[in-house]
């Protein structure tokens, strides 16, 4: 980790303490004055929280509704915003500007792009991951059995290693067992652990077996930066209101290879059309040569508006998806650190190699459920997922190193006090 500047070098125990942590604090960049943030938040990659930023460009979308009515399809921009606000993101994943579209929810991409793919790809079959987000399994079994095909057959799950890992080796050997597999669909940050997987050692493994090879990365989009075009990766989703902080359902995005532009997708609506023949109402579908073919309906302008802040909040202040994944791999580390230090209690769940984690930490212990709710008591907001895990993410855009220290002593003092006990244990339907 970088020392404080001006500074001797800081020891380790120096960077066990608060002291450092708000020298840190004093020293570095960090976007938390454009953010509400409701205590100490550890949850950005859940639900990122609001920014000045996200509620003017609202405001903004507002004022041009009541002035232009209707007329904000021609007289503003509002027609292109989906592949605008993609052309904005592309250097975040490594994309051309047209190869990014933001439209519809990541489950809904996730159906059109495994639906399109699977149709398009050689083999049958679609190998996942053991310990992937349930809603992509859904929309992979869905798509299996909306070809006429047994889910039961058609989808192959990678397992994880004894240490919850998976590796590129472990695809690759489940691609030697199953020649059948048409298309791979892997995380590229398993959501549970925070382990970021090599996309472009799975893209290699899936392409030398004529596969065709598309990443979740819900967990990693804003906080990790990607380099699909250039990979070769055949198509991506992820999340607008994670780590990209727009807001509780906002806008999902999508990466398609330009090599597969002009395919049919599998989800075909008028605004995926050909743009400039969109309103000719033609009978027959004539997809968009872009990215943007893969849109359905409507942008809903509501739930992308704020994203439209926030990146315009990152053009001001210069942010870069490389400085933000400095600055999250500085706060990752330091909250490995203390964990190590102070929560023997707990098992780290996330590889400690900076290229093996994304944003967020994994934590587990057998009283996760309760100790989520005695830490929400202390204002620390963290999130657990079932049976033992408790997920904490420092977000580089808001969190500071002040906060990581704050939530681990909270956690500490939970432990130690074993306030969890004043809860009751998970009923039947956790989070
Ligand atoms: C890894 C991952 N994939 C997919 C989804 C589903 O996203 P949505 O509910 O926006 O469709 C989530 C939601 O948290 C997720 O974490």
């Amino acid at each position: 980790m970088t020392d404080t500047p001006g500074e001797a070098p800081d020891t380790d125990a120096d960077r066990l303490t608060r002291e450092w942590a708000e020298r840190r604090d004093a020293a570095d960049w960090s976007l938390a004055d454009a953010f509400d943030v409701p205590g100490t938040y550890m949850e950005g990659n859940s639900l990122g929280p609001i920014s000045d930023h996200a509620e003017a460009a609202v405001e903004d979308l507002l004022t041009e509704w009541r002035e232009l009515g209707v007329e904000g399809w021609s007289e503003s921009d509002w027609f292109e915003w989906g592949e605008r606000l993609g052309s904005r993101i592309a250097p975040m994943v490594g994309a051309h500007e047209d190869e990014v579209v933001c439209a519809n929810s990541t489950t809904v991409n996730l159906h059109t792009l495994v639906g399109t793919f699977l149709r398009e790809a050689e083999g049958s079959t679609v190998l996942v991951n053991e310990l992937d987000f349930p809603s992509d399994h859904y929309a992979v079994r869905a798509q299996l059995r909306e070809r006429g095909l047994d889910p039961d057959a058609g989808l192959i799950q990678v397992e994880s290693r004894d240490d919850r890992t998976v590796r590129a080796e472990d695809v690759a050997a489940a691609l030697d067992a199953h020649p059948e597999v048409g298309v791979v669909l892997m995380p590229s940050v398993l959501y549970r652990s925070g382990q970021l997987l090599d996309i472009a050692a799975i893209t290699e493994a899936a392409h030398a077996h004529d596969a065709l090879v598309g990443f979740d990365c819900a967990h990693s989009v804003g906080v990790v930066p990607h380099d699909f075009a250039d990979v070769g990766v055949d198509f991506a989703v992820w999340c607008g209101y994670k780590y990209l902080n727009g807001g509780p359902g906002a806008v999902a995005g999508l990466y398609v290879n330009r090599r597969h532009h002009g395919t049919m997708p599998s989800l075909a609506g008028w605004w995926g059309h050909e743009k400039a023949t969109q309103f000719e109402m033609n009978e027959r579908f004539t997809p968009a040569e872009s990215a943007g073919a893969w849109q359905i309906g409507t942008p809903p302008l509501l739930a992308m508006a704020p994203l439209r802040g926030v990146l315009d909040l990152f053009d001001e202040r210069g942010v870069t998806v490389e400085a933000l994944r400095e600055r999250s791999l500085a706060l990752t580390d330091s909250l490995l650190d203390l964990a190590g230090e102070r929560l023997p209690e707990c098992e780290v769940a996330t590889p400690r190699a900076p290229d093996e984690r994304g944003g967020h930490v994994a934590l587990e212990h057998p009283e996760a459920y309760r100790i989520g709710e005695a830490l929400a008591a202390r204002d620390v907001v963290v999130d657990v997922r079932p049976p033992d895990v408790v997920r904490l993410c420092p977000a580089p855009t808001h969190v500071g190193f002040a906060d990581v220290w704050d939530a681990v002593d909270a956690f500490r003092a939970v432990l130690d006090e074993a306030a969890y006990e004043n809860y009751e244990p998970p009923g039947g339907g956790v989070t």
